[in-house]
């Protein structure tokens, strides 16, 4: 297991962070820093272009000039030296005095070779189909309705069956994910005590291959959508942990396993609005077993004025699908109105808090 920092140290750390980022911004008149921020799509775009056109595995054996990277991928050579620029501006790439560009460890985190890189998740957030839901959240905020529909055709999950170039950056995106925060929930949390754990909606079975080697003598069982399960087979296989494994297709408003001790939701509750949240967590009760423990994985919406990842992800769950990020109270409604009660709230160091509950008898 690895070696974190406590909850608290990195509580600190991050609020000096924020302490100092609020004293930078008063440098400047609130025009430029208004500029700044508007401008942050350019950001993402210039991440995306470095990511989408592989420009980290360019550089990967080294420091190299703009001609010769767009020489070997196929690229304009004065486009590919100005991005080449942009990303050194963002602190992705540093050019020397020779001209040649060399990868920072921010940028070679946008390497597809490394187990670790975070190249799955710019490809998902890049992608002109999220871009252009994003671009439409003032229609949602007019609405209370995801945009989502209006700029894609169908409705998100609808549209992710039928564009399989997005679901693959999407499914990809949240293997990545998941395996990023991991470590924070494995120090939080004991798996070890359960011996069946049910991952709903538990996409290509990423978190589940990883509770299941936490807890060895476990055996795990995921409910998903049928187009997604065919994925997780071949994921749960490589993790060698397939044969410890069922997999059941179907939906989680209708149905789930009747045999486990554990149920995990990992960032499945906030896709849907408290009725449907419900609704869900309402079959879920009918199906596990009295004692059988609820485990939801949700970034918190803390109070206060501070940056958070989850006031972000609040609105990125308003355009794609209409549901939310919530408090720790509106957590706590939302289960005890299925028949729950919170027994606590583990946070980690990461964005994301562990909220325990049992059935209420
Ligand atoms: C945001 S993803 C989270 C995936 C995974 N738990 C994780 O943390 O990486 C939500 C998941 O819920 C699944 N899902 C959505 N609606 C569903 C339904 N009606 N029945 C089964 N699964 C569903 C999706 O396929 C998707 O994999």
């Amino acid at each position: 297991m690895a070696k974190l920092p406590p909850v608290r140290v990195v509580r600190a750390a991050t609020s000096v962070r924020t302490a100092l980022q609020s004293l930078t911004r008063r440098m400047v008149p609130p025009e430029v820093d208004l500029l700044e921020l508007v401008s942050g799509f350019m950001a993402t775009h210039t991440v995306y272009a470095v990511a989408r056109l592989g420009v980290a595995d360019a550089l990967a054996d080294g420091p190299r000039p703009a001609a010769e990277v767009a020489a070997g991928l196929g690229t304009d050579a004065d486009a590919t030296y100005r991005l080449l620029r942009a990303a050194a501006a963002l602190r992705l790439l540093r050019e020397d005095a020779g001209g040649r560009f060399a990868l920072t460890p921010l940028g070679a985190t946008l390497r597809a070779d490394r187990d670790d890189s975070m190249r799955p998740v710019v490809l998902m957030i890049g992608d002109p189909a999220y871009q252009v839901v994003w671009g439409r959240l003032w229609e949602s905020v007019t609405t209370g309705a995801p945009s989502a529909e209006a700029a894609l055709g169908v409705p998100m999950w609808e549209y992710l069956d039928r564009d399989p170039q997005f679901a693959a950056a999407f499914n990809d995106a949240m293997t990545r994910l998941s395996a990023l925060d991991w470590p924070t929930v494995e120090a939080a949390y004991d798996f070890t005590p359960f011996s069946t754990i049910v991952d709903i909606g538990g996409g290509h079975g990423q978190l589940l291959a990883r509770m299941l080697g936490a807890a060895p003598a476990a055996t795990g069982v995921l409910l998903e959508r049928e187009s997604v399960i065919a994925g997780a087979e071949a994921h749960l296989r490589e993790a060698g942990v397939l044969a410890r494994c069922r997999l059941e297709a179907g939906s989680i408003f209708e149905t789930a396993p009747d045999d486990g001790d554990l149920y995990v939701l990992r960032r499945v509750l906030h896709d849907f609005d408290d009725d449907r949240a419900t609704a869900i967590l309402t079959t879920l009760r009918r199906h596990m077993p009295d004692g059988a423990t609820l485990l939801l994985m949700e970034s918190v919406v803390p109070p206060g004025n501070d940056p958070h990842f989850a006031k972000s992800l609040d609105l990125d769950m308003l355009v794609f699908v209409g549901g939310r990020e919530r408090t720790e109270a509106e957590l706590a409604t939302l289960l005890h109105r299925a028949g729950f009660r919170t027994t606590r709230v583990v946070p980690t160091i990461s964005t994301i808090s562990l909220v325990e509950a049992e059935a209420r008898r």
